[in-house]
């Protein structure tokens, strides 16, 4: 089996405070990674590499075990139908919340309620667990639109300062869960590579710790 470890990190807005976070974990891309277009890098460590995908497939590759690390949105993580890893550190970044939104004072209709989102699964876990009738329409971005156009009465998604909400004039509703970014890992790999593993598990925790 190879001895090479690879880390799967989300692009994105989680990239910008991943690569301080691995640095202070002394894991140093090889090169600038916003400056450049490959997607796998070389680290200052011989048998450490990183691949920088879309935020939502950090899992497959974690689950299939091409990559042995993950670093992903809890979002993200709980919408992924993933069973093969483990979720070992709170990177406590990115953070936000997982909320219902709607118009400004709109009363919700009495009929079964419309939510559109990008996290159906949650939504609707969300809402089988109120005992409220849902239908969840499944939508890629801009979920602030939906409930201004008529397309759905509620939304769930991302709420971090609440300006997106504001600047559509929907208000947040229900809190669902509190999202950061987390270090998740490959099953087979943590038995199978433990004693390589360990160590960067510690030494990220302890770059959580010294940015708290
Ligand atoms: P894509 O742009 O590829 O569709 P995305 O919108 O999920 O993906 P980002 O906006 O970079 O990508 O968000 C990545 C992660 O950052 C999310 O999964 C979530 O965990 C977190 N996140 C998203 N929006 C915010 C926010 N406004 N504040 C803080 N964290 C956020
Ligand atoms: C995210 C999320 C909200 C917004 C919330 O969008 O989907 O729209 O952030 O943040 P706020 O409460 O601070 O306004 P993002 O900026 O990632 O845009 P996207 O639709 O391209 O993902
Ligand atoms: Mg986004």
């Amino acid at each position: 089996m190879s001895n090479t470890l690879t880390i799967a990190l989300s692009k994105g807005r989680i990239l910008g405070e991943t690569l301080p976070l691995l640095e202070k974990a002394n894991i140093i891309p090889a090169e600038d990674i916003h400056k450049s277009r490959k997607l796998i890098f070389d680290t200052n460590h011989e048998h450490i590499k990183l691949v920088i995908l879309r935020a939502t497939d950090v899992p497959t590759y974690v689950e299939h075990g091409v990559a042995d690390f993950g670093v992903a949105g809890k979002d993200v993580l709980m919408e992924a139908t993933t069973k093969n890893l483990y979720e070992l550190v709170d990177l406590k970044i990115a953070k936000c919340r997982l909320m219902t939104a709607g118009v400004v004072g709109a009363d919700l209709p009495k009929r079964r309620l419309k939510v559109a989102s990008k996290f159906t699964k949650t939504a609707k876990a969300y809402f089988a667990d109120q005992g409220v009738q849902a239908d969840v329409i499944k939508l890629y971005g801009a979920m602030e639109l939906a409930p201004i156009m008529g397309l759905a009465d509620l939304i769930v998604d991302i709420v971090d300062t609440g300006n997106t909400l504001k600047a559509n004039g929907l208000e947040p509703r229900e809190f669902i869960a509190d999202i950061s970014t987390r270090l998740v890992v490959n099953k087979a790999a943590y038995k199978t590579k433990y004693a390589q593993i360990e160590p960067i598990i510690e030494m990220l925790r302890g770059a959580v710790e010294e940015n708290e």
